[in-house]
């Protein structure tokens, strides 16, 4: 099999053809190629691996560089996107092996853990993927609002559009970058379509010069629905704050959406507030996403509980071998020699190492979901080293 690696201009005739027949409407017209030169830039950053057959790119695969919050640790991640086989050659192979060389390449660069969002999670899975929250989309009424119209709440708001805001809003990612759980964002040269398609509301909450909260957002029509994108806040006077700004549509619109961290509970934001909360996982259309680790350098030094387990890895290209996890310090450390540590020990597969490392799974759901063997006593030692905590990824790619 012939995998080499696209420089950008040849995604143009490589990657990019056989993306949209499998993400996009298609047939396009040949003008719609002009499409594809236009975004090229937004893809510099990307590392796009694909296997020729001849003349003919029959399959691709991309990891975009991203950053990536784990436990308080900020870490470079590798954002798998664009994964697709030419329709005539599915099933041979391919994919495993443009995956196996694209997390080789990005691990062996300094990306200790990767994330996606899968068509199907169990194709995932098999790549040692463990599913992440996703965020919740929240609808209401602004007439619901209506409370916060008369509170007197710190900070003053701007208004703008994402071409002018586009610097303070990236700004604001990368202090929840810094401060969130599982918060993960984009490479410059890709984040900046927000500020070049310019199709977007933004407004921002700001607090003794500070920028606290932001929200982009668009309005599909008159008497129609306000459709928020991710609301950012750093506190619940910002978030209030924000919420204010929608409350003043009551008179314009019908509905505001806004997407929210499932760990988020509009329900008790303001007394009687009529709300829907959702969060819909169906089909290739609407993923939760999926995250693991690429290297067990990832938990070096990760805040963690007083206890210690061996943990044999098992079934993975990446992660091997038996490990001593010790949290004595009150930070993880990896103890190389294990043979005469007394502790007990559990078996896990690189998503169960995954699902602990990141805060979505309890060691029992671990052995129940079969992404491992967890023994009760192992179980009691991994729920002190790695308590239960919810990841936002935030970024869409
Ligand atoms: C899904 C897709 C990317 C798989 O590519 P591929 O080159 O056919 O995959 P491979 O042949 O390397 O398959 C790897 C393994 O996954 C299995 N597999 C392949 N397609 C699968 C599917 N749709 N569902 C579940 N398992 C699948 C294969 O049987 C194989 O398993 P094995 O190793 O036990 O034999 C390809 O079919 C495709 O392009 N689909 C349309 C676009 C798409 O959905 N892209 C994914 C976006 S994240």
């Amino acid at each position: 099999m012939n995998i080499r690696r696209v420089t950008n201009e040849e995604r143009l005739s490589t990657a990019f053809p056989l993306q949209a027949y499998a993400f996009e409407a298609s047939p396009k017209r040949p003008e719609q190629a002009e499409d594809f030169r236009r975004v090229l830039p937004y893809a510099a950053a990307n590392r796009t691996l694909v296997v020729t057959e001849g003349d003919e790119t029959v399959a691709v695969a991309s990891a975009i560089p991203m950053r990536q919050n784990l436990r308080g640790v900020v870490l470079p991640m590798a954002g798998v996107a664009g994964v697709t086989t030419h329709p005539l050659a599915r099933r041979h192979g391919h994919v495993r092996a443009l995956l196996h060389q694209l997390l080789d390449e990005m691990r062996d660069e300094g990306h200790p853990v990767s994330a996606l969002y899968p068509f199907r999670a169990s194709f995932y899975e098999r790549f040692g993927y463990v599913g992440l929250p996703r965020a919740r989309t929240v609808t209401l009424s602004p007439a619901g609002l209506a409370p916060l119209l008369r509170a007197d709440l710190p900070g003053e708001l701007t208004w703008e559009r994402t071409g002018t805001g586009y610097a303070a809003h990236r700004a604001f990612t990368e202090r929840c970058l810094a401060e969130r759980h599982g918060f993960a964002i984009l490479p410059e040269t890709r984040a900046v379509w927000l500020r070049d398609e310019d199709d977007r509301w933004l407004v921002t909450a700001r607090r003794d010069g500070a920028t606290v909260g932001v929200l982009t957002y668009r309005i599909d029509d008159h008497d129609g629905e306000l459709v928020g994108g991710p609301l950012l806040a750093a506190d619940p006077y910002a978030r209030a704050l924000l919420l204010q700004f929608l409350a003043r549509h009551v008179d314009q619109v019908a509905r505001v959406s806004l997407q929210v961290a499932a760990d988020e509970l509009p329900e008790l934001w303001l007394t009687d507030l009529d709300v829907h909360v959702e969060a819909r996982i169906a089909g290739p259309g609407s993923p939760a996403p999926m995250a693991r680790l690429l290297s067990l350098d990832a938990l070096a030094g990760l805040p963690a509980g007083p206890a210690r387990v061996r943990v044999e890895l098992t079934g993975d290209r990446w992660l091997a071998g038996t490990h001593l996890l010790d949290g004595a310090t009150g930070h993880l450390e990896l103890v190389e020699d294990v043979s005469s540590a007394a502790a007990p020990t559990a078996t896990l597969t690189a998503a169960g190492l995954s699902a602990l490392a990141y805060g979505v799974l309890d060691p029992a759901e671990v052995d129940v979901r079969g992404l491992g063997r967890v023994p009760a006593d192992a179980a009691a030692e991994l729920r002190r080293l790695f308590p239960r905590r919810l990841p936002y990824l935030h970024a869409e790619f």
